[in-house]
């Protein structure tokens, strides 16, 4: 069962919101944003979009989450950037911040290539979840301690292109 707890006008706004805030603090300067794939797929399509022309997109891919539900603890990467960082600004762009363990250290290694800024951007975040707590600058919504699915959030490679965020009850994710 879906239960709806992000609409797409929620989704929409919080992505405003969001791009404001990145406005506010580069103005006109070039900027990098880093996908994390797969889940920041829309986020970042529909974000970079609202930012002016001078953006350039790469993509980074780890693996925590090893398809189950809950994280591993280990982050590897499996896909590293194209695109050297050294004196960019860079945006790391996530779809939810959960124990916090990816983040942390996709912010550490890119901090040792020496970018000029770095700044994390998720669009969801359940504080209940944190193992450890990195900083992320630009957060859209908190939400509750819910396995979630929907607009790139997936259970199994499902439900990614749903248009809004919904909790996955149990009866669903058996089959
Ligand atoms: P972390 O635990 O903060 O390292 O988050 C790792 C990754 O787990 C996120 O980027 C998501 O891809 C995935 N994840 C965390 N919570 C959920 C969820 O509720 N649904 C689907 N994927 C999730
Ligand atoms: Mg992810």
């Amino acid at each position: 069962m879906l239960e709806t707890i992000v609409t797409e006008a929620q989704i929409n706004e919080t992505l405003d919101r969001i791009a404001a805030e990145i406005k506010r603090d580069f103005g006109d300067e070039p900027l990098l944003l880093v996908g994390v794939l797969k889940g920041s797929l829309y986020i970042l399509a529909d974000l970079s979009r609202r930012l002016g022309p001078n953006v350039e997109i790469d993509f980074v891919q780890v693996s925590s989450w090893h398809g189950g539900r809950s994280s591993s603890g280990i982050v590897q990467i499996r896909k590293d950037l194209d695109i050297s960082i050294e004196g960019r600004n860079v945006v790391v762009i996530e779809d939810i911040i959960d124990s916090g363990l990816t983040i942390k250290h996709l912010r550490e290694l890119f901090a040792t290539r020496k970018p000029k800024c770095l700044k994390v951007a998720a669009l969801l975040s359940k504080p209940e979840a944190r193992v450890v707590d990195p900083h992320v600058e630009y957060i859209g919504i908190e939400i509750p301690n819910e396995f979630v699915v929907g607009y790139g959030l997936d259970d199994k490679e499902r439900y990614r292109n749903l248009p809004f965020i919904a909790i996955l009850r149990d009866d669903e994710s058996a089959s």
